[in-house]
């Protein structure tokens, strides 16, 4: 349909779906309120693409993210899956999803919403003012460096960049701190690694195109110390892919809950890939217990970097951030809220009563993707 923006849905495997379902809830909702166009084609990746399939990236699956304007996945993987060599594993699969649209630049943000402080497990006044942006390369280090795989007696993985590919995604992170209070922290490990010390040189290098964002440097291991001392001096993060995979964990825990915290993966010309950061949460699969705050916070990410709607993201922000002070509340929040109340509230709060007058209606379409034979 011309004018319609095509959403490619990948809920994937364990609280996947789960959280999926309460995203696209709080879409539809802002497609009702800002009189949206929006199709969404539901698709499958993963563990339940392998069981279906063989594969955990189905071809269909790849074209059809390819030709969306946007693709919203929920998580991969699990316990069923953990046998699987390398390749058939259902990770391998967001791997490759993330390599084929370029997604070069992931990025995280950790806030710590004042109504959920108490949820930290850090003191109240550490924990306070934390509000940072993890920028995490992500196509590229030791997730794809070759050689990889085994050998005679062991196992060999290979950490590798390329002045390119560390400059492209400083400068991302350089660019969003003009957004934010024009500081980046770059994060590496140069005191041993090679590809650390190329990673330092070449932010540095970067960095004059910005004279007006102060850069400074810190080695992993202390950045992880310096994450739980004192969380609010960090503003943009910038780092190679599993430093970043690790930090932002961590900070996850400081803002409460790693259920809380959402993604978008940019590039440059391919869809952008939105996801929540947590996995595919095993333990609390099949509950209705999860909860979907990254997987909506994400839908907002998706309205601002895909559809280019600063005031509809900035509404489910705002819906999240009125359904917590309300006291609405997952389990993992300390509440006893079930992922579709939570999905249920939110939505809600961006409907707000606020009926937009003398437009005509949203039309939404739902296809499900085809699951080849
Ligand atoms: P996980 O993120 O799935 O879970 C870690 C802990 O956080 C668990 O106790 C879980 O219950 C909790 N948690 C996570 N998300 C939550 C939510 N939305 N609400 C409430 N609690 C939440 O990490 P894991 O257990 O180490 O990994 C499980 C599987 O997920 C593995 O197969 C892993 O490879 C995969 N994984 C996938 C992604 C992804 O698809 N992007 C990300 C991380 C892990
Ligand atoms: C994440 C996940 C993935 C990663 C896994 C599932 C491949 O942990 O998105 O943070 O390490 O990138
Ligand atoms: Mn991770």
């Amino acid at each position: 349909m011309p004018g319609e923006s095509r959403v490619a849905l990948l809920p994937g495997d364990g609280i996947g779906p789960e959280v999926i379902h309460e995203a696209v809830k709080v879409l539809q909702a802002v497609a009702r309120r800002f009189v949206l166009e929006l199709g969404f084609t539901e698709l499958p990746i993963g563990g339940v693409a392998t069981d279906a399939t063989g594969t955990p990236l189905p071809d269909v699956t790849l074209q059809s993210c390819l030709r969306a304007d946007a693709v919203l996945l929920g998580a991969v993987g699990g316990p069923k899956w953990d046998h699987l060599p390398g390749p058939a594993r259902p990770e391998a699969g967001l791997l490759q999803l993330r390599r084929e649209l370029g997604v070069f630049a992931n990025l995280r943000p950790v806030r710590l919403f004042p109504s959920v402080s108490g949820v930290s497990p850090l003191r109240a006044e550490v924990a306070a003012g934390t509000d940072l942006l993890i920028v995490r390369e992500l196509i590229g280090g030791l997730y794809f460096g070759q050689p990889r795989g085994r050998t005679d007696d062991g196992a060999v993985d290979t950490m590798r960049y390329s002045a390119g590919e560390i400059a492209r995604v400083a400068r991302v992170a350089c660019s969003m701190a003009r957004g934010r209070r024009r500081k980046v922290t770059s994060v590496d490990k140069a005191n041993v690694l090679e590809t650390s010390r190329l990673w330092r040189e070449t932010v540095e290098v970067v960095a004059r195109e910005f004279p007006d964002v102060t850069l400074e440097h810190l080695l992993v291991d202390t950045c992880a110390m310096q994450l739980v001392r004192a969380p609010a001096q960090f503003d943009v993060i910038v780092t190679e892919n599993m430093f970043g995979d690790i930090l932002s964990d961590e900070a996850g825990a400081v803002a409460g809950s790693l259920g809380l915290l959402p993604s978008a993966s940019i590039g440059d010309g391919r869809p952008f890939l939105y996801e929540p950061v947590h996995g595919s949460a095993p333990d609390i699969a099949g509950k209705g217990t999860a909860n979907p705050i990254g997987a909506i916070l994400s839908v907002a990410m998706l309205l601002r970097h895909s559809l280019h709607r600063d005031d509809a993201a900035a509404t489910v922000e705002a819906a999240v951030e009125r359904a917590l002070e309300a006291g609405v509340r997952t389990p993992d929040l300390g509440g006893q809220a079930t992922t579709v109340q939570m999905g249920d509230r939110i939505s809600e709060e961006v409907t707000g009563g606020a009926a937009v007058a003398g437009r005509a209606a949203p039309r939404i379409s739902l296809q499900r993707g085809q699951t080849p034979k």
